[in-house]
């Protein structure tokens, strides 16, 4: 059965409490991790960006705010929609409903496509990286931020206890949610390591793909470009 419907659903619930949780589990950390996608997904004579499961807008509106060019904000959750286009009703983004496995755009239009814990919650990620290569312009750039299983060193069980434990207690308290936080863990832990998610990139045709981990291993994220 596909993960799609689900996961809709499940972030449909969780829209209005989404940042208060996101800041609180990651010790404010996460506004950082986007600045660094935002970043790597610079390109000053960009004119489209598109921002995949943009959620409640974040890296949409990083976007904006450092490159002024037009930015695309899309995702399937329509409540996670609505809290991005009331979080920046003032800034010039167009919010689009659909789903990255089957994106409505045409080939080659967009300079930067950029992609903030999207991969983990599609059953095919390989095929998503495709959808987003065919979006790319030549030359474009792919940024992809994604949780990551932890390696198996010395802080591993404290890692795994702040997974397994902490997060699902800061969902039933925050989001009042236990069920979706838990789930983070499960399919973080599931999801492929850096340096296979790093092969899929070079599968789907990008190039240059790097990837750099932050928060004790748990945060990677992925850039690559669609070679001339
Ligand atoms: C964890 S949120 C991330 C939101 C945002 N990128 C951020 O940095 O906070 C994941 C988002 O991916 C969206 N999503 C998951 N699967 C999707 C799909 N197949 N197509 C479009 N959006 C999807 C969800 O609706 C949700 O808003």
């Amino acid at each position: 059965m596909s993960k799609g419907p689900g996961v809709q659903k499940m972030f449909d619930a969780i829209a209005g409490r989404y940042d208060m949780m996101n800041r609180v589990m990651t010790l404010g950390q996460d506004q950082r991790w986007r600045r660094f996608v935002v970043k790597k997904a610079g390109n000053p004579d960009a004119e489209m960006s598109l921002d995949l499961a943009t959620g409640t807008g974040d890296i949409a509106a990083l976007m904006v705010d450092t490159y002024g060019a037009a930015v695309v904000g899309a995702d399937f959750s329509l409540n996670m929609l609505f809290e991005a286009r009331s979080r920046f009703a003032e800034k010039q983004i167009n919010w689009q409903a659909c789903d990255a496995n089957n994106l409505p755009f045409a080939d080659r239009v967009f300079d930067s496509v950029t992609f903030g814990y999207l991969l983990r919650n599609v059953d095919d990620a390989g095929k998503v990286l495709k959808e987003v290569f065919r979006v790319l312009r030549k030359g474009g750039k792919v940024v992809c931020l994604d949780t990551t299983p932890p390696a198996k060193n010395m802080i591993y069980p404290f890692l795994q206890f702040y997974f397994r434990f902490c997060i699902p207690a800061l969902g039933k308290i925050i989001a009042n949610d236990e069920t979706a936080y838990a789930y983070l863990t499960g399919s973080t832990m599931e999801f492929y390591t850096a340096e296979k998610l790093a092969r899929l990139f070079k599968e789907a045709g990008f190039t240059q793909v790097r990837f750099q981990k932050f928060m004790f291993g748990t945060i990677a994220v992925h850039w690559g470009e669609k070679s001339d």
